[in-house]
């Protein structure tokens, strides 16, 4: 039997599961880390708590198998996108990593759009400037911390520094090194055009692989840190956006995931490429050969109604600490008490700002319509509508590009609320669909790497045999139509308070 190992180095922490060549999860690990927040819209991380994260969930999925390191056949490697980890020339972190969420660096993309221009951005690199990217995090170092920016000798995306200690190598594949904004789309390679105009050395940037294809080995070094057998194959993996379409079976036409982790992401796979001149989704090379994928990104999501549970939801966090369950499910129940529409309360997800459609860094949550009537299963519920509004905004678009879409599958940590699928359904008026793997990303790299080691043919294959749809939740027709109502008004929010957002923006800068 062959054992595939994906890792996933997220936001809140690095996910190491290690699976059998059937996709089964044989043991899994959760290692946490914290995220810093130095100013408002700030968002940063040590690269070596990653590391650390890595090797302690890699000794721990070892530990509770039992499987050999040397019947590990290969491993894959997905995380947060568009973090910038920067190294000297003695491969030594110079800052803490900037991460997807942080919301610094709005005159840096006014910078990038006016030295490229707005079309011949989007033409080559498939996007317009966003404040996640890394491109605009670069500038941003450049701008404000010159000192740092001369000492530059590499820049890594954060599965890629973990790539780095794991196996020596400076490595990227095409899916997450497409949200650094440095990428020709199209043509699956660095843009010598777009890293001239910014003054950004190639040599800095790492070597670029297809998803699937081997970057390197286990070292000797990071096989006695990890417990890992030297020589151990590493495939490129992917951004975990990709590689969670890859572990939701996001391979072929028509089949479109609604994923709700921190951030939300509505996910279509592309044989052609097809860009929204608007930008406002993002197009990116697919973690399959010679295919792309478009994706609408809700920047709060899960994050909102984590938010709401830290700060409000005391409560049901000590009593499911008792009862040894999850907060989440002691909130999706009183959510359920509530009719959809929550009795006319409705929720702007806009946290830290907004994404699709709005390319907002300026916007902010709102509660709209509170009322005495208004009790806290209330306001879960509106959060949770919310951030499937928010989503209906990315299926509107990609389905108005053109692409077909004919099956939603749920997945992520909202993918497991049996609720929060059904509002899918019902706001989507589509039929949601739930398959049998729940460890996403880390899945789609193991398959990634079975199909660079020759266990799979390619990665068409590896879904097929490893993930198959377990459960349809039709819509409910009558909530398809008060959900409509409220989609509309939710619709109308945005446009009433866009300038409002500004004024709050510009006295937050001034105080
Ligand atoms: C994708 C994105 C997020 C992060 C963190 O563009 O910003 O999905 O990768 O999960």
């Amino acid at each position: 039997m062959a054992y595939l190992l994906g890792i996933d180095i997220g936001t809140s922490g690095t996910k190491t599961v290690l699976f059998d060549e059937y996709g089964k999860t044989i043991a899994s690990s959760l290692n946490e880390y914290p995220l810093y927040q130095p100013q408002i819209g700030w968002a940063e991380q040590d690269p070596e708590d990653w590391w650390k994260a890595t090797c302690d969930g890699i000794r721990a999925v070892l530990a509770k198998s039992g499987v050999k390191p040397e019947d590990i056949s290969g491993i894959g490697l997905s995380g947060q996108m568009h973090g910038l980890v920067v190294l000297d020339a003695d491969n030594r972190v110079l800052r803490r990593s900037i991460l997807w969420c942080d919301q610094r660096t709005t005159a840096e993309c006014e910078q990038i759009t006016s030295i490229i221009g707005a079309e011949r951005l989007i033409e080559i690199t498939a996007n317009p400037a966003l404040v996640g990217f890394t491109a605009s995090k670069i500038m941003w170092v450049k701008n404000n911390e010159p000192d740092v920016f001369e000492k530059i000798r590499k820049i890594l995306l954060p599965k890629d520094y973990v790539r780095f200690r794991l196996t020596g190598e400076f490595a990227t594949e095409v899916s997450d090194a497409s949200g650094m904004q440095l990428m020709d789309i199209p043509n699956r390679c660095w843009s010598d055009e777009v890293l001239s105009k910014l003054g950004i050395e190639k040599q800095w940037l790492a070597d670029l692989y297809e998803s699937q294809e081997v970057s390197g080995y286990v070292s000797k070094e990071a096989a006695e840190a990890t417990g890992l057998k030297a020589g151990t194959p590493v495939v490129g993996g992917g951004g975990d956006q990709a590689a969670g379409a890859v572990g939701n079976g996001i391979v072929k036409p028509g089949v479109v995931s609604s994923t709700i982790g921190t951030s939300g992401v509505v996910f279509a796979y592309l044989d052609k490429i097809r860009i929204d001149p608007q930008g406002r989704l993002q197009t990116f090379c697919h973690a399959v050969p010679n295919t792309w994928h478009v994706m609408g990104v809700t920047q709060a999501a899960g994050f909102s109604l984590k938010w709401f549970r830290d700060n409000l939801c005391r409560d049901e966090m000590n009593v499911a600490d008792l009862m040894d369950t999850d907060p989440y499910v002691l909130m999706d129940k009183e959510a359920e008490k509530v009719k959809p529409g929550s009795n006319g309360l409705i929720y702007l997800p806009y946290l830290i700002g907004e994404r699709t459609p709005h390319l907002d860094s300026d916007a902010r949550g709102v509660f709209f319509g509170l009322s005495t009537v208004h009790r806290k299963s209330d306001m879960i519920r509106s959060v949770m509508e919310g951030v499937v509004f928010s989503l209906k905004d990315c299926l509107s678009i990609i389905s108005d590009l053109g692409v077909e879409i004919s099956e939603v599958r749920a997945s992520g940590g909202g993918g497991k609320s049996k609720l929060w699928k059904q509002m899918q359904a019902d706001v989507f008026g589509l039929p949601i669909t739930t398959t049998n793997s729940s460890e996403g990303p880390a899945l789609g790299v193991a398959l990634l790497a079975g199909v660079g080691t020759g266990v799979y043919k390619d990665v068409a294959e590896a879904c097929d045999v490893a993930i198959e749809p377990v459960e349809v939740q039709q819509p409910v027709p009558a909530n398809t139509e008060v959900y409509s109502k409220f989609y509309s008004l939710y619709c109308q929010l945005y446009k009433s308070l866009k300038n409002d957002f500004k004024d709050l923006a510009q006295i937050m800068k001034s105080i």
